[in-house]
């Protein structure tokens, strides 16, 4: 098929490659002229395992332009734009969103279907139906689930396809099922329903694991003040396969580009759809992950004693997760910046992140490896779970440092190992 894909940001790029890898003739487009180039010349603009190896492969069917007019080519147009957040409010930015749709309405016409996948308030969809359905195109929602650190293989082999349609579309169904017809042929579930369930499946999933993240995170804060071990307690309650183990990892909490923004937008809909009351937990959820930065910032103060100033920590990791170089709404990031405004000197360094952290918070000493982040520092921080640093040997990083303070705040570390390598070690919810 013929597709386009109006945006090339994470979400963008990844399905872009993803679609020429199953076999169809891809156009990406994006405002950004750098990203355009970096992607035409088969590079990723971001981190994202397995992203460049495709851009590489699919060269003949996938093809990246700055200019919209290209997309006339194509009959699928998937709107992939960011949504962040609102300046000064909660809610959703929908700017990029409506500029893309007005964007594609010269370019189609009857035998189009536009497919949304940009995470966007309930209600969206059907709003922008009636400006898609004026040209004689037709619209669908189909919201994307994926990780960052596993796009691709979320992208090629998704947990499920959801399709938010017109009541009894039969035909965007059936030009989304030719789109998907190999995920599809595995036996990937399919679920068929309107466009406001469509916009609720992706922001209740993500609720959902923000409020799993939060719920551990609060037992944190209880084991904390009982000498209780909140991993333990995450492995025991985990064996009920109803509740499962997985984002049930304390630490310093959630972060990136969907999450802390996505559990706000929902919030403000429900708040003007007059439901408001119906989220509220979801207020909890956030105030519950923001205090476990506070509690790390807490640990290095009862560590250094209270004067920070002029005082040094290493930081290692400071993207909102490993396996990514994405900094947005980093809890790690956030600590870091907050402890170099307390005039500590930050010595931080991360596989992936110092160049996308040094763009957003210039003011910390950025170091390429832990040996020479740690030098010199007075406690240590891991706030990224890199395997580089959940690997370290500490018997190896004592000989690196005078510091003898670790502070774990992604509970992955053994903590066993460090306190017998002479290590004083604090978790987050552990003893
Ligand atoms: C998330 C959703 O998982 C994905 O389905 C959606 O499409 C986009 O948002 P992503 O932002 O890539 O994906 O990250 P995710 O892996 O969900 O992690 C989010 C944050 O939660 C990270 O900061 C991570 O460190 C944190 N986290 C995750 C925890 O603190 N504990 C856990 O147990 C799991």
């Amino acid at each position: 098929m013929r597709i386009s894909v109006i945006g090339c940001g994470y979400l963008g790029a990844v399905h872009a490659a993803c679609m020429a890898e199953l076999g169809h003739d891809v156009v990406g487009v994006d405002v950004d002229q750098a990203k355009i180039d970096a992607l035409s010349d088969g590079r990723a603009p971001f981190f994202e395992p397995g992203l460049p190896e495709l851009l590489k492969a699919e060269h003949g069917r996938l093809r990246f332009t700055t200019d919209i007019a290209e997309v006339s080519h194509a009959r699928v147009h998937f709107v992939a734009v960011g949504t962040p957040q609102l300046e000064g409010s909660n809610a959703a930015d929908l700017r990029f969103v409506d500029a893309a749709v007005d964007a594609l309405l010269p370019h189609i016409g009857p035998g189009h279907l536009v497919v949304g996948k940009s995470t966007v308030p309930v209600g969206t969809a059907a709003r922008l139906a009636d400006k898609v359905e004026a040209t004689g195109a037709e619209l669908a929602w189909n919201p994307e689930f994926l990780r960052e650190g596993f796009a691709v293989s979320d992208t090629l082999t998704p947990d499920r396809l959801v399709y938010g349609v017109r009541h009894g579309d039969d035909r965007a169904s059936d030009v989304l099922d030719e789109v998907y017809r190999r995920p599809l042929s595995t036996g990937t579930p399919r679920i068929i329903t309107d466009y406001a369930t469509a916009e609720l499946v992706k922001v209740s999933a993500n609720a959902f694991l923000a409020t799993k993240i939060s719920f551990i995170n609060a037992m944190a804060e209880i084991a904390e003040v009982t000498g209780a071990d909140v991993t333990t307690l995450a492995d025991a309650i985990g064996h009920d396969a109803r509740i499962g183990r997985r984002f049930l990892n304390a630490g310093v909490g959630f972060g990136g580009g969907c999450l802390p923004k996505d559990i706000r937008a929902f919030q403000a809909r429900a708040e003007e759809l007059g439901v408001g009351h119906a989220l509220a937990f979801l207020d909890d959820v956030d105030q519950v992950n923001l205090r476990r930065r506070q509690r790390v910032l807490d640990l290095i103060t009862d560590a250094l004693g209270t004067e920070l100033a002029g005082r040094t920590v290493a930081v290692l990791g400071v993207t909102f997760k490993p396996d990514s170089d994405d900094v947005r709404d980093s809890p790690a990031l956030d600590i870091a910046s907050r402890l170099a405004l307390r005039g500590v000197t930050v010595r931080a360094t991360d596989p992936e992140g110092i160049e996308t952290a040094r763009a957003k918070v210039p003011s910390l000493d950025y170091h390429e490896s832990v040996r020479d982040a740690v030098a010199g520092a007075e406690v240590i921080t891991v706030l990224t779970e890199w395997r580089e640093f959940r690997e370290l040997d500490p018997r190896e990083v004592s000989t690196w440092t005078d510091a003898r303070t670790i502070i774990d705040g992604r509970n992955c570390l053994d903590a066993g190992a460090w306190r017998a390598a002479g290590w004083t070690y604090h978790g987050l919810g552990r003893p």
